[in-house]
């Protein structure tokens, strides 16, 4: 999976792009079937590393996860508890698992989750929900062990902050639970609904997804069912920034254009053209860009941090400044370094990138250091001339299949 992406910059994208269903959707999804009596089947869902890393969870723990064609069974009860370091320790989602096979179990063994090397990325507010509800927790090191002999019961969680994981924790443990559970400060990303609309489908009782309160009433028996992800938001952010800085016209197919709306009016701002329709955007890009001043992440429907190094990476050789703050991860912009090396004028200081003004950009060897910033790279090399090489193909493997078949589709010179 390691090794390099090539790029030969320069070339406009033409044509029309599917957007997959979301991986963010996706692993919340696979942690849930954990949840059923019998299978769900994932309708879709894109062949990434923390898919498959998911899915190796979730056979440790004697569920079902197996590929049928496109679609991915996965769940049924599970019958271990002891999660493995290798696919838990290095990925983010991992700790989605934890509530399920515990509420299952009454017990769990795992690890302290990696994942993309963004800022510190704490766990406390996930487990001292489940504490709430019962569970018994004790970190030795990197292990995690959680115990509720027995099971979990509902409560009323007001979270410390809008974190999406965190939520997802607590509507799969309120699932599981006796009674009712009240979730405070809920965040608001659609993953969010997706993941209530799945666990109703199951049979579940989720209210309020979406909105900052969701109420929970847990215990009922959860069976498999037949289930299409939401497409992937950030995916669609990814073509429509690359198209800002390769130049050319794309329609952007399978995805709500107000599920990025944030991005699609940033890009529009700053010259390009954007069609909005039911379910697909059009954008395309003829002349210079423009930078567009102050520009601030933020929870949905906020402008993502996820698409923050993406944008960033579209208005590179855009005349005038961009300033763009990020106030969700402390160490968004690791990708600058590589910007620089293309040759833009930008500079980061704690969770501001400044891009100072507008450079042509050129081909050059770059390491992608987290999966964003990887793709946030790709980007930039799309519009630079001449061709670069992209280090750490793997952290980009992590949230993106099929980008470089997809963008070598459209013209783009991609390998
Ligand atoms: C999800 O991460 C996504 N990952 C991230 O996407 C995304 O960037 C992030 O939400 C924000 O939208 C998945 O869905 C698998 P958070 P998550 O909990 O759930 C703090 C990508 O590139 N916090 O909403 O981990 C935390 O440190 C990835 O696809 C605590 O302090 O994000 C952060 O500052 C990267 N303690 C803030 O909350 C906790 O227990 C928001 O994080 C939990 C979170």
């Amino acid at each position: 999976m390691g090794g390099r992406i090539k790029v030969q910059g320069g070339r406009p994208l033409y044509g029309r792009a599917q957007v997959p269903p979301a991986k963010n959707s996706v692993l919340p999804l696979l942690a849930a079937s954990v949840l059923c009596g019998s299978p769900a089947a994932l309708l879709g869902p894109p062949r990434l590393s923390d898919v498959e890393d998911c899915l190796a969870i979730l056979r440790a723990a004697g569920c079902q996860a197996r590929w049928q064609g496109p679609n991915l069974l996965a769940g049924g009860p599970p019958s271990r508890c002891r999660l493995p370091q290798a696919q838990a320790g290095r990925m983010r989602a991992s700790i989605l698992f934890a509530a399920p096979v515990l509420a299952r179990l009454g017990r769990v063994e795992t690890w302290l989750p990696g994942g993309c090397r963004i800022g510190s990325r704490p766990v406390d507010w996930h487990l001292s929900a489940l504490e709430r509800m019962g569970a018994r927790v004790c970190q030795v090191g990197q292990r995690l062990v959680l115990s509720a002999p027995s099971g979990l019961h509902g409560a009323c969680l007001s979270l410390p902050g809008p974190s999406v994981g965190a939520t997802e924790t607590a509507l799969l443990a309120g699932c599981a639970a006796r009674g009712r559970t009240v979730v405070e400060n809920a965040a608001l990303e659609p993953e969010i609904f997706d993941l209530a609309q799945f666990l109703n489908r199951c049979g579940g009782c989720v209210e309020g997804a979406g909105t900052s309160r969701i109420v929970i009433e847990g215990g009922r028996r959860l069976h498999g069912t037949a289930y299409r992800p939401m497409p992937d938001r950030i995916f669609a952010s990814t073509l429509a920034c690359a198209v800002a800085s390769a130049r050319g016209r794309v329609t952007i197919a399978g995805c709500s254009p107000g599920l990025y709306a944030p991005v699609l009016d940033v890009l529009e701002q700053a010259g390009c053209w954007v069609l909005r329709g039911a379910g697909w955007a059009s954008v395309g890009r003829a002349g210079p860009l423009r930078g567009v001043g102050l520009l601030e992440t933020g929870v949905y429907p906020g402008l993502a941090t996820d698409a923050a190094p993406l944008v960033a990476a579209a208005l590179l050789s855009a005349r005038g400044q961009t300033v763009l703050v990020d106030h969700v991860f402390e160490a968004r912009f690791g990708c600058a370094g590589g910007f620089e090396a293309m040759g833009a004028a930008v500079s980061v200081r704690g969770r501001t990138l400044h891009i100072h003004e507008g450079r042509p950009l050129h081909g050059a060897d770059v390491t992608a250091g987290d999966l964003r910033g990887g793709a946030a790279l790709v980007v930039a090399a799309l519009g630079a001339r001449g061709s670069s090489r992209i280090a750490g193909r793997e952290y980009i493997a992590r949230g993106y299949g099929g980008l470089e078949e997809m963008l070598r589709s459209l013209g783009a010179r991609i390998g």
